[in-house]
């Protein structure tokens, strides 16, 4: 069990080792703004420790599709060089969570009609004929017309309403 107490800056190295992403990244995402470091007088670049939360932050959100620019508007109100407190984190929380319910929404809604037809006018699913005959849904408009995006429980042909980045139209 370590009893030292680890340094509270970073060298990128040892970000990139404790946060499992390249030194490429990490230099992307501070380029993006998304991460912030200082220079020493060395001119080697400095992580407040809290920067591994970020990062973890960061790579979970990108996995399940939020757009780097929604991340970056989301933690851009985070303090850029002190652990951020309790109840920042509960405010971010708090502003981002209607997006991310609508993202859930959306993909547990993708999961679940995955398997059947959804109007799109492929007509190449069994059910095709019965929930959509002769591709009347087209008669709707463009996209998938039976593909429930709405989280308020409308249908809409490309997520546009829900301002989501999944092109489904
Ligand atoms: S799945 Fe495309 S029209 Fe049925």
């Amino acid at each position: 069990m370590p009893t030292d107490k680890p340094p509270s800056e970073m060298s990128v190295g040892q970000v990139a080792r404790r946060a499992g992403v390249p030194v490429s990244t990490l230099h992307f995402y501070e380029a993006q703004g998304l991460i912030h470091s200082h220079r020493t007088a060395g001119n080697q670049r400095r992580f407040p420790r809290a920067v591994l939360r970020l990062i973890a932050i960061i790579r979970v959100a990108q996995k399940t599709g939020v757009p780097l620019a929604q991340i970056k508007d989301r933690l851009a109100k985070l303090p850029r060089h002190r652990p951020v407190t309790l109840a920042e984190w509960s405010a971010l929380a708090t502003d981002w969570r209607a997006e991310l319910d609508e993202r859930i929404t959306l993909l547990a809604r993708l999961r679940d009609q995955l398997t059947g037809c959804i109007g799109c006018g492929c007509l190449s699913v069994a059910e095709c004929p019965l929930r959509n005959p002769g591709d009347s849904a087209a008669e709707e408009g463009p996209g998938a017309r039976l593909f429930k995006t709405d989280p308020r429980g409308q249908n809409s042909s490309a997520g546009a309403s829900s301002g989501l980045d999944l092109d489904i139209g």
